[in-house]
């Protein structure tokens, strides 16, 4: 197979930290590729006032694949108080790159896997009838529409006239809003195209046939918000009607899905959703498996830009220290993800067996699976050091 180009996103804090590991179980593990360096995060907002340059975006864009890391993001005050002297005052704004990235790349589809390994003591358990332990087992492949919905960005606090009147136009909102005046009002638009609704399920679907689990569960709440999510569970059973009858359809709502992640959590499979409830029942899945440490996620554009990165974030808190402790696997997860997309399925497999091995045998543990707090001494005290756990996981990959 031809030598693949990947774009490297380190980022910032233990975005950095934990890349530089990925990239070490890569190569072990034989997996041949050029990578080149893309600038990406705090830094470069401070320096040049864009924290995601030009030329980053170029690479992207000519090389279609990249790993990401994490970056900090700070509130708009301390953004600009941040900037180099050199650029104060010339009126540069800060947002967010890695949502910037989402957005230049209309990367809108997000595909976050939570499943358990065996033997991580972070796992969630259950008390049984006669007062059992029971561990379930859990394989959720959650699939979040990643550009629209309520994060979509438009909104007001104190709208214009226009949108007001707009608004008013609405029998339910001049009803319970129009006396409400217009500077006390703050509105956020939820956002569901057809479009990107229809891509968000076909994704769900296919994965599903293709990984062989028996059901799709749209996770939305088509009763209440009937417009948004009521566009979602048509489309999901239009989609299943004609192309997926093999594949149970199942409906649940956002506030009882979260009612039952804990009592039959093992009983689902693929799940789609919108932007929002995609986040929250990704973070929630992901706490059953072992929370961050663990939590690996891929994005995808319709013209075939994908980029892979942990949920977490750049930490900083943990940037600093001298032996780094934060747990690499969310990252080197990620990196698996990768590999399956470009179909090295034979390395992100011995990679995946690695992981497991290490996890199930219990002798290497980063703080956060010992259930320490994180602080420089977690090392000395028995936690493994980010680079230990590298290496032990580079040490069983066959
Ligand atoms: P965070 O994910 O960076 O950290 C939260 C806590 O989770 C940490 O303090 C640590 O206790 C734990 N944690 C995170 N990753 C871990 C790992 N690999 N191993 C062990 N423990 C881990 O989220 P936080 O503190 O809310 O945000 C820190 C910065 O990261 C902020 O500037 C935020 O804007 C940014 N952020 C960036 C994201 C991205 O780049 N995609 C996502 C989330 C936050
Ligand atoms: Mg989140």
């Amino acid at each position: 197979m031809a030598k693949r180009t990947i774009v490297t996103l380190p980022g910032d804090g233990i975005g950095a930290i934990a890349m530089k590991e990925a990239l070490r179980v890569l190569d072990t593990a034989g997996f041949k590729a050029d990578y080149v360096h893309g600038d990406i995060g705090w830094e470069f907002w401070r320096r040049e006032g864009n924290p995601l340059p030009q030329r980053t975006l170029d690479l992207i864009k000519k090389h279609r694949i990249a790993l990401f890391g994490a970056i900090t993001s700070k509130p708009n005050e301390e953004a600009k108080a941040e900037l180099s002297p050199s650029l104060q005052g010339k009126g540069f704004i800060y947002s967010s790159p890695i949502v910037g990235l989402r957005q230049k790349f209309n990367l809108d589809i997000c595909v976050r896997p939570c499943r358990s390994y065996k033997g991580n003591p972070l796992n969630f358990i259950r008390r049984g009838i006669n007062n059992t332990v029971e561990e379930p087992q859990i394989d959720v492949v959650i699939f979040r529409q990643n550009t629209e919905c309520l994060y979509s960005g438009v909104e007001w606090t104190n709208p214009p006239e226009v949108v007001y009147q707009a608004f008013m136009t609405h029998r339910k909102f001049a009803e319970n809003f129009g006396r409400v005046p217009v500077e006390e009002l703050s509105i956020s638009a939820r956002i569901f195209t057809r479009k990107a609704t229809t891509r968000i399920l076909l994704a769900a679907f296919d994965f599903a046939r293709k990984h062989g689990y028996p059901s799709v569960t749209v996770c939305e709440k088509p009763n209440v918000i009937r417009e948004t999510s009521g566009l979602m569970w048509k489309l999901a059973k239009e989609i299943q009607r004609d192309s997926y009858y093999d594949i149970k359809l199942v409906n649940t709502n956002i506030d009882a899905q979260m009612m039952w992640l804990t009592k039959n959590p093992e009983e689902y499979g693929v799940i789609v959703a919108g932007n929002m409830f995609g986040d929250i029942a990704s973070d929630a899945f992901a706490g059953l498996i072992g929370g961050l440490g663990f939590a690996c996620s891929a994005q995808f554009s319709e013209d075939k830009i994908a980029v892979f990165e942990p949920t977490h974030g750049s930490a900083p808190k943990y940037a600093g220290y001298e032996i780094p402790i934060v747990n690499p696997i969310a990252m080197i997860e990620s990196a698996c993800m990768m590999l399956d997309y470009i179909k090295e399925t034979d390395i992100s497999q011995r990679i995946r067996a690695a992981i497991a091995g290490v996890i199930e045998e219990g002798k290497v543990r980063t703080y956060d699976m010992m259930k320490m707090a994180g602080r420089p001494g977690v090392v000395g005290n028995g936690a493994a050091s980010t680079t230990q756990m590298t290496d032990a996981i580079i040490s069983k990959i066959r």
